[in-house]
């Protein structure tokens, strides 16, 4: 049955359900479009903050009417509180909302970048194998929902696992628990599972899914400040955030706006770092400084944050990510791997509680 008409079903189930004040929640204006996508269905309920308890049975109604009709699909009913009246809320009863720790999970590093295309999410799975090889628990979520690429780094196909209890199972990749919102999404859904929907989604797959007790989550952000970084940041205790950027000036300049997001939202800077630093000639092992090497150094420093180091570009790298065999895990003790390897000893040495 295509989706649009399951969509329909589940939004006409929903003209039996009352909310608060009276009316339908069919009719209801903060009911966001309803998502279905192979996997999952997703629908978030914009309130006012502080109607979150008075809704609640509305949203139970819901979770359970579209669970009636999933087939088997994972089923998302989130309450929101809308973000004009939440920043009027903040305002009068000032204080972050309270963060919750994910269960079974002991540290959460974020990889972020001020703009695309740097090789955020190479470095965030080379990180994680090479923290894995550390012999850390280690688990990565892919958190780019216009972009998600983990599936394809890690060469995982097809939808995770839901229990019976409704909890994803991740999927098992050369040693790393993974789940992408990616295979939650074909690519068109993308485009309107923004916002609240998509802060609503992170929120589920962080908390719903059975990481069975993992030392460290990596999470591959999307590139920038929006609404998924911003809702990471405050719904989970961060270990901190890697930046990743190129050594071009102006990769650098977007990755000092990220830098300055996660400052005002204090999130621990774990360190930067550059990648696509350098060339090495495949023929004559000569070094070419292509983009004018050291610009990340100098600006880790300026910018309050240790460097991590430094991953050259090399084909391999690109040739084994672009094929879902990452370097750390298929060429363990080559030079890729080692660049790696030596940026998470940096980040172990700078950060021992990591391992406990
Ligand atoms: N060190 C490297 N050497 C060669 N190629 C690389 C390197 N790092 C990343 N790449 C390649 O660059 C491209 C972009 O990398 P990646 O997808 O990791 O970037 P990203 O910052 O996550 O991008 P997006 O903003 O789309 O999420 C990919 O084709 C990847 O294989
Ligand atoms: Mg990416």
């Amino acid at each position: 049955m295509p989706d649009t008409n399951l969509s329909a079903q589940i939004k006409a189930a929903f003209a039996t359900v009352d909310i608060p004040g009276g009316g339908k929640l069919a009719e209801f204006s903060g009911l966001s479009e309803i998502i279905v996508t192979q996997s999952a269905i997703a629908a978030a309920i914009s309130i006012a903050p502080g109607m979150e308890a008075a809704f609640g049975p509305a949203r139970a109604e819901a979770q359970r009417l579209a669970e009636g009709l999933a087939e088997g699909r994972k089923v998302m009913i989130s309450l929101t509180a809308d973000k004009a009246t939440a920043a009027h809320a903040h305002a009068r009863q000032p204080g972050p909302p309270a963060k919750e720790i994910v269960p079974g999970v002991k540290h959460i590093i974020a990889v972020a970048s001020g703009k695309g295309g740097v090789g955020k999410s190479t470095t965030a799975v080379n990180i994680a194998l090479a923290l894995a090889a550390e012999g850390l628990r280690t688990g990565l979520l892919d958190a780019d929902l216009y972009g998600p690429s983990v599936p394809k780094l890690l060469g995982i196909e097809g939808k995770p696992a839901v229990r019976a209890d409704g909890i994803f199972s991740p999927h098992l990749a050369y040693g790393l628990k993974a789940i992408s919102i990616g295979s939650m999404l074909t690519a068109d859904q993308a485009v309107v599972w923004r916002g609240p929907m998509a802060t609503a989604a992170l929120r589920q797959l962080l908390r719903e899914t059975d990481w069975g007790g993992l030392d460290v989550l990596v999470v591959d952000l999307p590139p920038g400040t929006g609404d998924i970084q911003i809702s990471l940041c405050q719904q989970v205790p961060l270990a901190g955030a890697v930046i990743v950027s190129t050594p071009q000036d102006l990769a650098l300049i977007d990755a000092k706006k990220a830098v300055d997001m996660l400052k005002r939202v204090q999130i621990p800077l774990l360190g930067l770092v550059e990648n696509m630093s350098y060339f090495v000639a495949p023929d004559t092992g000569k070094r070419y400084d292509i983009f004018g090497h050291g610009g990340a150094q100098d600006a880790a420093g300026r910018m309050g944050m240790p460097f991590l180091g430094e991953v050259p570009l090399v084909m391999t790298i690109r040739e084994t990510s672009d094929s879902g065999r990452p370097v750390v895990a298929t060429a363990p003790d080559g030079p890729e791997a080692a660049a790696y390897r030596a940026i998470v000893g940096q980040l172990l040495a700078a950060n021992p509680g990591l391992r406990s």
